[in-house]
């Protein structure tokens, strides 16, 4: 019987993934836990718990009979920056900690997110190849591709099945993302229905790769669920979606909110944009698991733009 963890699950992608699994597996064979309150209401069981406490884990890990783990708990690319100490012990801990359950025989299946932020100025930039020169530039690369290397040290070493996805930048509207350098790509939606205006943090003509929530949550769970001799990768695997500037998806928010103003203030996060990858080729993905995306730019705006307006709308009185 399939019984999985979901640590980080009150975060941006844990949020929409225990909801997708628990439509999949059932309610009660999919327990979530963070150190923060869900973002909306879970029907299965919630544990309060942190992602680098081993025991605590562990003790949740034998209660519920845990036999698969997702581990999404991490500080993003532009957090990551402001204290690279606390983001490598967090990132590197809690991998570890799920790894060595693993070892021990206590888990099958372990699920862990890496990122196009393993990439970095010196890899191609357009259709970025599954394996290529990788040299991040960000305490958050450095932790995903050191991560990756663990992964498939320990699948090689000691067997474990670990599987992971590089995942692009992700948008959706169930639940905020948090300190990411591709987390314009929602605030646009909010804010162009909110106030007709977005400041954007990355200048014009910053094309990175993106993709809608649920072909992301689609892929992790097909990959999870993957034969396992399918499964030829134990680094991350590449995963492309769409790629776009700012410029363009206002253009297409525009379809929706034609009086909405664009204004450029480029910070930070736009030298970590600027390391990254324009676009993905993820044919081994595709070749190895048969995944295919089923959003493009356009559709991924209407849903998003159908999905937010009536959850921003003002909610009636009953
Ligand atoms: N979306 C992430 C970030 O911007 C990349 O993995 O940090």
């Amino acid at each position: 019987m399939k019984k999985i963890l979901v640590i980080g699950s009150s975060g941006q992608i844990g949020t929409e993934l225990v909801d997708g699994l628990r439509v999949r597996f059932g309610d009660a064979n999919v327990v979530a836990c963070d150190i923060k309150e869900p973002q909306v209401e879970q029907a299965g069981p919630f544990v309060m718990v942190n992602a680098m406490d081993r025991r605590g884990i562990e003790r949740i890990v034998e209660k519920y009979g845990i036999n698969e783990v997702y581990l999404l708990a991490a500080l993003l690319s532009a957090t990551a920056e402001k204290d690279p100490a606390f983001a490598w012990q967090l990132n590197m801990e809690s991998l570890f900690i799920v790894l060595e359950l693993a070892r021990e025989g206590k888990l099958k299946k372990v699920y862990w997110p890496s990122s196009i932020a393993v990439f970095g100025p010196t890899s191609p930039k357009d259709a970025t190849p599954q394996h290529t020169i990788a040299e991040p530039t960000t305490v958050y690369g450095i932790s995903k591709q050191a991560g990756e290397q663990w992964c498939a040290y320990y699948h090689k070493r000691y067997g474990v099945d670990v599987r992971s996805i590089r995942y692009p930048g992700l948008i959706g509207w169930k639940s905020a993302p948090g300190g990411g350098t591709t987390d314009y790509a929602v605030h646009i939606f909010h804010e162009a229905i909110k106030q007709g205006s977005y400041t954007c943090f990355l200048d014009r003509g910053t094309t990175l790769p993106m993709m809608y929530m649920p072909d992301a949550i689609r892929a992790t769970i097909d990959l999870m669920e993957a034969p396992i001799e399918q499964v030829k990768e134990r680094i991350g695997y590449n995963l492309a979606g769409f790629s776009f500037a700012p410029e363009e998806i206002a253009e297409e928010v525009k379809r929706h909110v034609p009086e909405l103003v664009m204004k450029y203030e480029p910070d930070a996060r736009q030298a970590i944009a600027n390391s990254w990858p324009r676009s993905i080729d993820d044919s081994a993905a595709r070749k190895d698991w048969g995944w295919k995306p089923q959003y493009d730019l356009k559709a991924m705006v209407d849903e998003m733009m159908t999905n937010l307006r009536r959850e921003l709308a003002p909610k009636k009185r009953p």
